[in-house]
């Protein structure tokens, strides 16, 4: 079984089609969405309709939940929080409702367990080994089954993996083959709103029979979404990504390092 697993659209409908029709010419037969289906951009009914219309099951991330009123919007930065108010404006009943009845988990197999940012949490970010050691911990405790654990939130695409020994390592490729004795963080990055200097449409695919982890990067034409953020006052942060700038290939590379630095004991 391929598994395709998708996260933080945050209304970039035009992301998530460019997306969609990706995973369609890959022979994928389940596609998990990681939430945050909402918020920042502003096609959020268009976005809500196609994964409906796609059957495509998520969990809530906490935008969603901010949107449906059960998470309070003080918790994000202003630009986040204006999006968050224009877009419960526009959101049908059916939409809420919806929005409303995404679950904190999902297990597309007993031993992959999905979630926003970590089960429970779906605000908490997880950036360094003593973190995700934690959390891997915790998981073994409620659910000694999972082997691997997919998160997003960051909108930073990466693994991390535990050793059998207990070590947190950071790897670096884009495919992974993965080791049947270690366990596995692994967020695909953002759909429609990436912050790791690629602003190409992320998302994530899983062998399950070959057990190989690939990160995919689609390209696709972001000028309708951002000229309708503007036209309702809201600026996402969202750089140059069809060829990427020197600016942004040296911040991605200092954020590289950074995040390696991080992950060190
Ligand atoms: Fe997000
Ligand atoms: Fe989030």
């Amino acid at each position: 079984m391929r598994l395709a697993i998708i996260s933080d659209i945050h209304s970039n409908v035009d992301a998530l089609q460019a997306v969609l029709a990706d995973i369609r010419a890959s022979d994928v037969q389940h596609v998990v969405c990681l939430g945050d289906l909402v918020g920042y951009h502003t096609f959020p009914r268009e976005t809500l309709a196609v994964l409906r219309d796609s059957e495509i099951r998520s969990v809530h991330g906490n935008h969603d939940l901010m949107a449906v009123g059960r998470l309070p919007r003080d918790d994000c930065g202003p630009v986040a929080r204006k999006a968050i108010r224009w877009t419960q404006t526009v959101l049908t009943e059916e939409d809420r409702h919806y929005l409303a009845s995404l679950p904190s988990e999902l297990y597309p197999q007993r031993s992959i367990l999905c979630v926003h940012s970590a089960p429970g949490d779906p605000l908490v970010r997880l950036r360094t080994s003593g973190q995700f050691y934690g959390e891997y911990l915790r998981i073994g405790e409620s659910d000694p089954e999972v082997r691997l654990c997919f998160t997003g939130h960051t909108h930073v695409a990466r693994a991390m993996t535990i050793t059998p020994r207990g070590d947190v390592l950071c790897p670096l490729e884009r495919d992974i083959t993965l080791d049947p004795a270690a366990f596995y963080f692994v967020n695909p990055g953002s759909v429609g709103c990436p912050r790791d200097g690629d602003y190409r449409a992320a998302y994530a695919m899983l062998d399950c029979g070959a057990q190989r982890l690939s990160f995919r990067r689609v390209n696709y034409d972001p000028t309708r979404v951002l000229r309708e953020d503007r036209r309702h006052g809201i600026r996402v942060e969202f750089g140059p990504f069809v060829r990427r700038s020197l600016r942004s290939r040296t911040l991605a590379a200092v954020r590289r390092v950074a995040r390696l630095i991080d992950v060190l004991p």
